[in-house]
């Protein structure tokens, strides 16, 4: 078979999805009306530890419209104890809401109030009134580090060679330690579920997720029912960054609260929920030492890291795992070491690990070849890792120096000047930074579905989400090319389980695992739509192979005779059947293979399971890894430590690039994300009671337009020739790594004061 229609995928097309959203046409998950609706309103607890010792509820009670108030004191019925605590691992905060009395961090779920409205509900809640025994939280992480404790696993403790004997045998020796805040995703649509039983046991749920069906999955756990009778609706969703990827309590609520009072619950968070119950980056101080030769060349590295996770979380931020790989270092130790502390679960936030991991180490990289008075891109050449360091495998794909050559082009390295603090604009001090990104080639296994109909449209769909991320217009592109028909007369749905399985949006491995699969149901409907004419009386291509024909614009035709065939829409037409459909699910890594969660959940609708063979194994002879290399240029006050960023261009190696519009604004969206992080984000706890002092975005601030330049974003573009069929790997958390490090070497090149803490804010420029 082969496609003759020239190719969408490469195009900057606008997305799918773009006019629904400018015109207010996407419906967001609040925003669905379902028939006598109630709606819930969640109490919190006021106290970081202890125990709640009794609620005066008779106010709330007696209150106007209120349907429930739901506590410990009367929770709903669950699953067998067994198998929640099972899945209570899994969901963002690993204790179920309303379980016992005990109380572990300030802002948690202790209670939740249905009314016949919004209004009335709020207003109730505010008469509940908790008694507690008090005891006292442990809220910073540097008061419990003799309580921390060193998590096991892949990313967490790692050691090649003998680190620390070749680090005091080094003839050049760096340390230095770094600490990054706590910072929260904030994305633009607060967290938002309606939930509806049919019955006891059949449950809808609109909720705002990255991923649907993980919410499924998770809601069956808890509740004790099959998968298949959870359905999981989002089209959309108003941002999530990590913190919409778990399964959070206020979902598990509307659920409980839904099936008490036999109605529908609509349960939207407000911002100020948002900062305790739906996770957040957790704080981290890294300390790095490395020894090397005064040509540069490191002998050693060692990259400790102490972070804080909540007694509700197993989570914890693998900072040290990007200098893992990113060198050619023989001697390498990384440790992980965690204290948990009375505060909300931290969670993953856009390149959870690398953010604030690369920022450490690409500092400290900057910091050495200071030292060594060498360029510090001189000092990564001197050091590039032509194989995976850790697992001795060659990358997939692997194309940092041209992103170092081209990125310098486009910021103007040569104007760099080599002694901080040298260069003058007037009263302005300017610096140039950079550093490497990277984030790994990340893929999990994905069932997609694609529709022929009768009229020559085909619709395709998936069970994976849309974030933000132009995931509708990719998917719609792929589809359209492989079935050899232009996008206008593709549609791709996502958001919703009744679709085949596919994994939640992070990871950045969204678009690498739906696209092969959409490709293979495509070429599958083709295949049936082959076998269809060529067995039908009233087909021009009836007693022909199968193997002779070939598709494109629409049509089915004999190879090199465009002229013999006829349009697909015909043989659909005559089969007399709504649509000719085909679905396919790509499975293909170890990594893949490992992952129970979406295999043992409900399988896809699929007739077909076709798994990519050739690309099977690969995981075991590859390692799969992006990479690129963020440049700035800035401008300091040095009266005032204001900082300009005025110029940034960033060059990054994805493997192939399916749609360079929606590409170019997801590396953007991670360099304005990272600005934010280095100049302004950070969430302080009071100390006496664990409460986060920034609870909304007059507080909190995130870069706005005035704080980012114009971003230059160039791809290598060269297809990954392992990771799948397409070439692609994902551009979704690549874009934030190495931005807080390049801004704080360029603050350094301009005015020679390393700030090592962020966010590098102006009074620790001038401080
Ligand atoms: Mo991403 S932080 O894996 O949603």
């Amino acid at each position: 078979m082969q496609n003759t229609e020239k190719k969408s995928v490469g195009q900057p097309l606008n997305r799918q999805d773009g006019r629904l959203k400018v015109t207010g046409g996407a419906k967001y998950s609040a925003e669905w009306a379902l028939p006598n609706m109630s709606y819930a309103v969640p109490v919190q607890s006021g106290i970081a530890k202890g125990t709640i010792t009794g609620f005066d509820l008779a106010q709330a009670q007696a209150a106007p419209g209120v349907l429930l108030l739901l506590t410990h004191l009367n929770p709903v019925a669950l699953a067998p104890k067994d198998v929640l605590e099972r899945v209570a691992r899994q969901l963002g905060e690993n204790v179920l809401p309303f379980q016992s009395n005990v109380v572990r961090f300030s802002g948690q779920m202790i209670g939740l109030v249905v009314a016949e409205t919004y209004e009335q509900a709020r207003y109730a809640a505010t008469l509940v009134r908790p008694t507690y025994a008090v005891e006292t939280p442990l809220v910073e992480m540097r008061e419990g580090k003799d309580k921390a404790t060193r998590p096991t696993g892949r990313n967490a403790q790692g050691k090649r060679g003998m680190a620390d004997e070749a680090f005091a045998a080094a003839p050049q020796k760096f340390e230095a330690t770094y600490t990054t805040p706590h910072e929260h995703h904030h994305p633009l649509e607060p967290h938002a579920t309606i939930a509806n039983w049919e019955g006891a046991d059949k449950l809808t749920l609109y909720d705002s997720t990255q991923g649907v069906s993980g919410v499924q999955g998770a809601l069956a756990g808890v509740f004790g029912i099959p998968p298949a009778n959870v359905r999981v609706v989002c089209h959309f969703t108003g941002g999530g960054f990590g913190s919409k990827g778990g399964v959070w309590p206020h979902t598990l609520m509307a659920a409980m609260a839904a099936r008490a009072v036999k109605r529908p619950v609509k349960l939207a968070l407000l911002r100020q929920h948002m900062v305790t119950t739906t996770g957040h980056r957790p704080t981290t101080e890294q300390t790095l030492r490395i020894g090397s030769a005064p040509d540069g060349d490191i002998s050693a590295m060692r990259h400790n890291v102490l972070t804080d996770s909540s007694d509700v979380s197993s989570f914890f931020e693998t900072a040290a795992f990007a200098s893992n790989v990113s060198y050619d270092i023989p001697n390498f130790a990384m440790e992980h070491a965690v204290v948990k502390v009375n505060i909300g679960a931290p969670t993953y936030m856009r390149a959870p690990g690398e953010a604030p991991g690369t920022f450490a180490l690409e500092v400290a990289i900057d910091e050495l070849a200071h030292q060594l008075k060498m360029d510090p891109i001189a000092l990564r050449l001197k050091n590039y890792a032509e194989i995976d360091p850790e697992k001795k495998l060659p990358f997939s794909s692997k194309h940092l120096r041209e992103c170092f050559t081209r990125g310098a082009e486009m910021i103007g390295w040569a104007e760099r000047r080599a002694e901080a603090g040298s260069h003058r604009d007037g009263r302005y001090l300017i610096g140039y930074g950079m550093a490497s990104a990277t984030y790994p080639g990340n893929r999990q296994p994905a069932g997609a579905r694609v529709r022929l109909y009768p009229d020559g449209r085909a619709v395709a769909a998936a069970g994976g989400n849309d974030i933000g991320t132009g995931a509708y217009t990719v998917f719609r592109q792929v589809t359209a090319d492989a079935l050899g028909l232009p996008v206008d007369k593709v549609v791709f749905e996502l958001g919703d389980t009744t679709f085949p399985a596919a994994p939640v949006a992070g990871g950045s491995w969204l678009t690498a695992s739906v696209a092969p699969a959409a490709v293979e149901a495509a070429e599958m409907a083709l295949q049936a739509i082959a076998t269809l004419a060529v067995a039908d009386a009233k087909s021009p291509l009836r007693g022909r192979n199968v193997a002779e024909l070939a598709f494109g614009d629409g049509r089915v035709f004999v190879k090199g005779d465009p002229k013999t065939g006829e349009k697909l829409a015909d043989v659909v037409k005559r089969t007399g059947q709504p649509y000719v459909e085909a679905c396919a699910r790509a499975e293909t890594m170890a990594q893949a293979r490992d992952n129970g969660g979406l295999n043992q959940r409900s399988k896809a609708p699929c007739l077909v399971i076709a798994p990519e063979s050739e690309t099977d194994k690969n995981d075991e002879k590859y390692s799969f890894h992006s990479f690129g290399a963020q440049f700035c240029k800035v401008r300091v006050d040095p009266d005032l430590g204001v900082v300009r960023i005025l110029d940034w261009a960033s060059v990054m190696d994805a493997g192939a690039i399916l749609n360079p519009k929606t590409a170019r604004n997801q590396i953007q969206g991670g360099i304005g994300y990272g600005i934010g992080m280095a100049m302004s984000e950070e969430t302080l706890y009071d100390p006496r009671n664990g409460r986060p002092v920034m609870r909304n975005l007059a507080d909190y601030h995130i870069a706005a337009n005035a704080d980012v330049p114009e971003i230059q974003v160039a791809f290598i573009g060269i297809p990954d020739p392992h990771i799948n069929r397409l070439g692609v790997r994902g551009v979704g958390e690549i874009g934030i790594t190495g931005v807080c490090a390049a801004l704080s070497n360029a603050i350094f090149n301009a005015t020679g004061k390393r700030l090592r803490d962020l966010p590098l804010t102006p009074d620790k420029l001038v401080g």
